[in-house]
């Protein structure tokens, strides 16, 4: 390994205990490392625990799902004892960007709400700063965005208010829920483009979560396929689809090459 890990994730477990003493396992010992400027993907089936991942690593589980082990460090601090660890050094830009943003608050009032609750800026300042990162994340016009409510924004838009929400708290990280619904392909691919341009820009850490292998595969340096909770198998990206041992992820490759969806040779 060349760099230094800057995000450290060992053994995450998230349970589900259902009414009559069932206990589900959605997400088994799963352990991973980023560097700064690195980009992995994370990649499984639909209900692989992918989401609950990315929400564990923040220490986060919706109920019924609770966290049940694991650590997490950031430049080899326990983020426990990380000032401003979630949304601040680690930014989250969601699955479904409608429903994360504030339906009442506009485009412009929960940036700025984000930029001081982290003291990055206030007031006058918080604002333009808020104008910026629309700007960052592609957005033109962002004087009338900064006004605009959620539902008077395109999915696209929305996502991209996602994105510039999550850097508002000048992150070290980004976690990313690959936006999938909702969204054209043409619109998704360039809001992925934009997430590398971003990382690559800030030199910050991505991790990308995906069920399209192909969609992904040009975008990250190394890919983590997970199923039914655990990380079956994890490499290079371009010898993993070229030869995939796990059946996990020969379904994925195949269903890639199927759809063709990466647009790779
Ligand atoms: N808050 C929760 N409480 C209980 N079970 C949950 C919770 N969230 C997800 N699950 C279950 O855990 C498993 C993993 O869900 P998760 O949302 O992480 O899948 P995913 O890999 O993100 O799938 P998708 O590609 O469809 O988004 C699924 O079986 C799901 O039903
Ligand atoms: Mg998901």
């Amino acid at each position: 390994m060349a760099a230094e890990p800057l995000l450290e994730v060992d053994g995450l477990e998230v349970v589900v205990r259902r009414p009559g003493g069932v206990v589900e396992r959605p997400v088994r010992g799963v352990s991973l490392s980023l560097a700064a400027g690195e980009r992995v993907g994370l990649v499984g089936a639909s209900g692989s625990g992918k989401s609950l991942t990315l929400l564990a690593i923040l220490g986060l589980a919706p109920e019924p799902a609770a966290i049940a082990g694991g650590r997490v460090r950031l430049a080899g601090v326990d983020a426990a004892r990380v000032p401003r660890f979630r949304g601040g050094e680690v930014g989250l830009v969601l699955q479904e960007a409608g429903s994360a943003l504030n339906p009442v608050l506009s485009v412009g009032a929960q940036l700025q709400e984000t930029i001081e609750a982290h003291g990055v800026a206030r007031g006058v300042a918080a604002r333009r700063r808020a104008a910026e990162l629309l700007a960052e994340a592609a957005l033109e016009d962002a004087g009338p965005l900064l006004d605009a409510f959620p539902h008077q924004l395109s999915g696209g838009q929305a996502q991209r208010v996602m994105i510039a929400l999550a850097l508002a708290g000048n992150p070290r990280v980004l976690l990313a829920d690959e936006p999938t619904t909702a969204l054209d392909a043409v619109t998704r691919a360039q809001i992925l483009e934009l997430l590398v341009r971003i990382t690559d820009e800030r030199g910050l850490a991505l991790l990308l979560v995906s069920h399209d292998l192909g969609l992904i595969a040009r975008l990250v340096h190394r890919v983590l396929v997970l199923d039914a909770g655990r990380v079956v198998e994890s490499g290079d990206t371009d010898a993993l689809l070229r030869d995939p041992a796990h059946p996990a992820t020969r379904r994925l490759v195949e269903a890639a090459n199927r759809l063709g969806g990466g647009g790779r040779a």
